[in-house]
């Protein structure tokens, strides 16, 4: 395994996914009742962007720099603006912050966060972010495995991010597809978050057509493509799968990625917000 998150922290995908993640946890928490986070590929849950990998890869500088301090009208961005704000007290932007200090930093005192890693440095180093917090577990060892190991979660209200590297290319998609159906089968009324990248369009096509066939209620597909969809060779853009998502959560997304475009996008750039299914009701 060689891929390190620490090079692309911040990147364009990064700010789209963590944005979706935070609108996501903000509306199930509008309820008491507490929740379960699962985050099956959680990294090391802080990464410094100074003298640092990512800075010599220069993607934050393309993702989180640009919208740090945009002005937008969108509840979604702003809510990440002062996430992002809230890791960095000084002013400034030394710290970015993962999937699961995010998760935790909008959790409440009942809430309950799992965390999988599987790189033993990188759940080392997220065991002692979380050392002194007792609503986090973090777990070294594989994510696909943690979704049959602990779903159904008490309680049974909550959210899986599955955030894979993608290193096997496109044979990830088909274990992706996998662990959400088993996940569906164990947790039906789970809410899942699927991040997947974008780099040649047509590549896709399978995955979405099998994705659209999964038993979920509800399947809503976010992209944010920061360049043109049709090179095999750069990470263009990235998805988010939903399923199950939470009530109106497209109508918080919906203005908040034009925004992420005009911030991050190069020629070219698109952005995309569909149901593959919704309730008939709704
Ligand atoms: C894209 S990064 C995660 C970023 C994180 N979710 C965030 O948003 O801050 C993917 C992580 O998955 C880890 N990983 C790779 N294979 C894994 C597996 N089978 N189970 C759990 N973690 C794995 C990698 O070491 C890497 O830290």
């Amino acid at each position: 395994m060689n891929y390190r998150h620490a090079f692309h922290a911040g990147n364009h995908a990064d700010v789209f996914k963590h944005v979706v993640l935070l609108a996501m946890l903000a509306a199930l928490g509008r309820k008491d009742a507490p929740m379960f986070v699962l985050d099956t590929h959680a990294g090391r849950g802080r990464y410094t962007l100074h003298g640092s990998p990512a800075q010599r890869t220069g993607e934050a500088e393309a993702g989180i720099a640009r919208v740090i301090g945009m002005q937008t009208s969108s509840s979604a961005i702003q809510r990440y603006q002062q996430a992002i704000r809230a890791c960095n007290p000084d002013g400034g932007l030394r710290i970015y912050p993962g999937s699961p200090l995010l998760a935790a930093n909008a959790m409440r005192a009942h809430d309950r966060l799992v965390c999988r890693e599987a790189q033993a440095e990188e759940a080392h180093a997220l065991t002692a972010l979380f050392a002194h917090d007792r609503r986090v577990q973090v777990q070294a060892g594989d994510g696909w495995a943690a979704i049959r190991a602990l779903l159904p979660p008490t309680p049974r209200r909550g959210l899986v991010l599955i955030d894979p590297p993608y290193e096997a290319q496109l044979a990830e998609f088909d274990t992706a597809l996998t662990a959400l159906a088993e996940g569906l089968r164990r947790w039906p009324q789970g809410v899942y978050a699927l991040w997947f990248p974008i780099k040649r369009r047509r590549d896709l096509q399978r995955f979405l057509r099998q994705a659209a066939l999964l038993p979920a209620q509800e399947i809503l597909l976010a992209e944010l493509l920061v360049r043109p969809d049709d090179s095999p060779l750069r990470l263009n853009g990235s998805g988010m799968l939903l399923l199950n998502p939470p009530w109106q959560l497209d109508a918080e997304l919906a203005p908040a990625l034009p925004d992420l475009l005009q911030a991050m996008g190069e020629d070219g750039a698109s952005q995309r917000l569909d149901w593959l299914r919704r309730e008939a009701a709704s």
